[in-house]
């Protein structure tokens, strides 16, 4: 089955948004740009047509699906019992990263919601999006475009790599702006608890709603630990090069990333780094990433995916990950990515 294709920009983009929503209409699936990372969207209220999305991606049954929509209103259609503070944060943040987990209406059918019994709703912050959703004239259930476990996709050739002759069709934005997937928030209990970080800061929300708590861990559960967000008990961005992130301070770091290169040298061994400019200039290997400036997060989350992917297809038996780059905003949301990715974290 040939997988579609269709380019922003290009002439025949306008008949290809139309196909796109047709698709969607008939049950099928198409992989769209969001502001964050690519989706893969089908309807959400169709279970045929979700299913199709967990059998493309090879993704585990009951790991919930975020919903995207295009207009505040919809979220009644979907979502009961929607608190204020819920209405505050969308006034706020949407169209943008922010996913709401909310009490579900029976209208959502088990698969989108991996069988629990509330829904996450997000509105991104995509012309393209917000244009398929719009004329496909119904929410659109969508996780990361990628192969279940493998890096999220930040552009469409990405989407390709991993899942050509498996969907439909591909609308291709462009590369996504953020890099990083949204902050996803419990709004069920009295107290918004963040489930997973991203653009959307603890703080941006502290200060729209009040009070937030801290529902995630960096790392993946220990065992007989119940998680709150299916998400976090899956390995997550991991490429299938071994991954060994170094944290500490800075010469330190340098220090044991030198060391690490050489071990892997006198084995013969190719090292890749996946370092910030700063420490480009001091450590040197086989094929090198950057993750920009250290003191400006936000090029690593742009960069993150798009290193770990380019990395991993090159010859090489390790990828070193730079944990010298500063960790507030935005970066604790991409520590939390590296983390997860990391198969080894060294604190020096
Ligand atoms: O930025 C994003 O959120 C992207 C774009 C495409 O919108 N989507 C995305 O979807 O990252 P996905 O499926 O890769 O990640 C969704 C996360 C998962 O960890 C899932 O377990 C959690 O959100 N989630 C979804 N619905 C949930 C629910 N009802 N309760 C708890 N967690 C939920
Ligand atoms: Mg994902």
């Amino acid at each position: 089955n040939r997988t579609l294709v269709f380019k922003s920009g290009d002439e025949d983009f306008e008949a290809g948004l139309l196909k796109a929503a047709d698709i969607i209409r008939t049950g099928g699936t198409v992989a769209f740009p969001t502001e964050t990372v690519y989706g893969l969207g089908a309807d959400a209220l169709n279970a045929d047509a979700v299913h199709k999305i967990f059998k493309a991606k090879g993704r585990p049954a009951d790991n919930p699906l975020i919903v995207h929509i295009a207009n505040i209103d919809q979220c009644s259609k979907l979502a009961e019992e929607i608190p204020a503070d819920a209405i505050k944060l969308m006034e706020t943040f949407w169209p943008g990263p922010l996913t709401l987990i909310l009490k579900a209406k029976d209208v959502v059918p088990d698969v989108t919601t991996g069988g629990l019994n509330t829904v996450g709703l997000r509105m991104p912050d995509n012309p393209v999006a917000l244009e398929l959703i719009r004329r496909s004239d119904t929410p659109l259930a969508a996780p990361s475009a990628n192969t279940s476990g493998s890096p999220s996709p930040t552009t469409a050739e990405h989407v390709i790599h991993d899942l050509d002759g498996k969907i439909d069709a591909i609308l291709d934005g462009g590369p996504a702006d953020i890099g990083l997937e949204s902050t996803v928030v419990d709004m069920t209990d009295k107290v918004p608890t963040i489930l997973r970080p991203g653009h959307v800061s603890a703080e941006d929300i502290r200060k729209c709603v009040g009070d937030v708590r801290i529902g995630y861990r960096d790392r993946t559960l220990e065992e007989g630990e119940v998680a709150r967000s299916p998400g976090m008990k899956y390995t997550h961005y991991s490429p299938k090069t071994k991954v060994i992130l170094i944290e500490g301070n800075i010469k330190d770091v340098h220090k044991a990333m030198t060391e690490i290169v050489s071990d892997c040298h006198r084995e013969g061994g190719r090292v890749g780094l996946f370092v910030t400019e700063e420490t480009a200039k001091v450590v040197n290997a086989d094929e090198i990433c950057s993750l920009g400036k250290r003191n400006i997060p936000s090029q690593a989350a742009r960069s993150i995916f798009m290193g770990l992917r380019h990395l991993d297809d090159k010859e090489i038996d390790l990828i070193i990950v730079d944990g010298t780059l500063k960790k507030e905003g935005i970066g604790t949301a991409v520590f939390n990515r590296l983390r997860k990715a990391a198969d080894r974290i060294i604190n020096v």
